[in-house]
């Protein structure tokens, strides 16, 4: 069974102490909410105590990026072993953010997804086009290239566990949501590239999740496609009460088909 995968990605938002008092709050509006897998990605800084604020709790948490060395000379990096003390169980791989203005290229995402995977954090690795390549009719490739690089080494027990987040970039921070059928088109195609190159078993389980301008009154149709399995949320996560909604709107979607 595919549970729902719901995560908040606060991109550059929010201090310490903000992150703490949301992550307060958030627990006790979630406190009840069963088969969904909640997360939140806050800043690095607040990771550690933002994974205090939410010990014992159904809602774990993710760093947004990482360095692949485990440690050096590598100004202003962290890498997966810190994050990974720090409290983190996921890290976010891979944004477009990071591809477009940090110069990330596929070889770097897969020398981070390797690194994560051996410090046992559990990688969200996005993908998606943007808007020149979807009008060039060249989604699909992009899509194929992003992965076959990314994913390069994987085993079919490592792609099993990942959540793959599907994040087209001009929906992102745009309010232009993919409609429903643009996303699962998508995620079909991710899920049948999974199965081609590592199989039945790792195609079943890995979560395929949609990221751009997800709020509370869009998730119910997306999260009901068979292919989308989640949410990588961004703006919409800051609100506390906005991205609870969007968590107990996602329950219940778990269905034998996603097993
Ligand atoms: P928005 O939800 O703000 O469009 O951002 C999506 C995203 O980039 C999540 O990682």
């Amino acid at each position: 069974m595919r549970t729902p995968f719901i995560a908040g990605n606060w991109k550059m938002f929010k201090t310490v102490h903000e992150a703490v008092v949301y992550a307060k709050e958030f627990r006790s509006m979630v406190k009840d909410v069963a088969g969904v897998e909640i997360v939140v990605a806050p800043t690095c800084l607040a990771v550690h105590a933002v994974a205090e604020a939410l010990r014992n709790s159904n809602v774990a948490v993710a760093a947004q990026d990482l360095h692949w060395e485990r440690e050096g000379a590598f100004t202003g990096a962290v890498s997966a072993p810190m994050i990974k003390e720090a409290g983190a169980e996921f890290v976010i791989i891979g944004h477009s953010e990071r591809r477009r203005l940090f110069g990330e290229t596929d070889e770097a995402v897969n020398r981070k997804l390797l690194a994560a995977l051996a410090a046992n954090l559990g990688p969200i690795v996005c993908v998606g086009e943007t808007l020149e390549e979807r009008d060039a009719e060249q989604t699909l490739a992009v899509l194929d290239r992003q992965l076959k690089l990314g994913l390069e080494g994987l085993t079919a027990d490592q792609v099993a566990d990942l959540v793959i987040a599907y994040e087209p970039v001009w929906a992102i921070g745009t309010g232009k949501v993919a409609t429903a059928a643009q996303a699962q088109d998508a995620h079909a195609h991710i899920r049948g590239r999974v199965r081609q190159w590592f199989g039945g078993t790792a195609a079943e389980r890995c979560h395929i999740v949609y990221g751009g301008s997800v709020k509370p009154d869009n998730i119910g149709e997306l999260i009901q496609e068979p292919d989308v399995d989640g949410a990588l949320v961004g703006g919409a996560s800051l609100d506390v009460k906005g991205f609870s909604e969007i968590v107990l709107k996602s329950q219940g979607t778990a269905r034998p088909g996603r097993s």
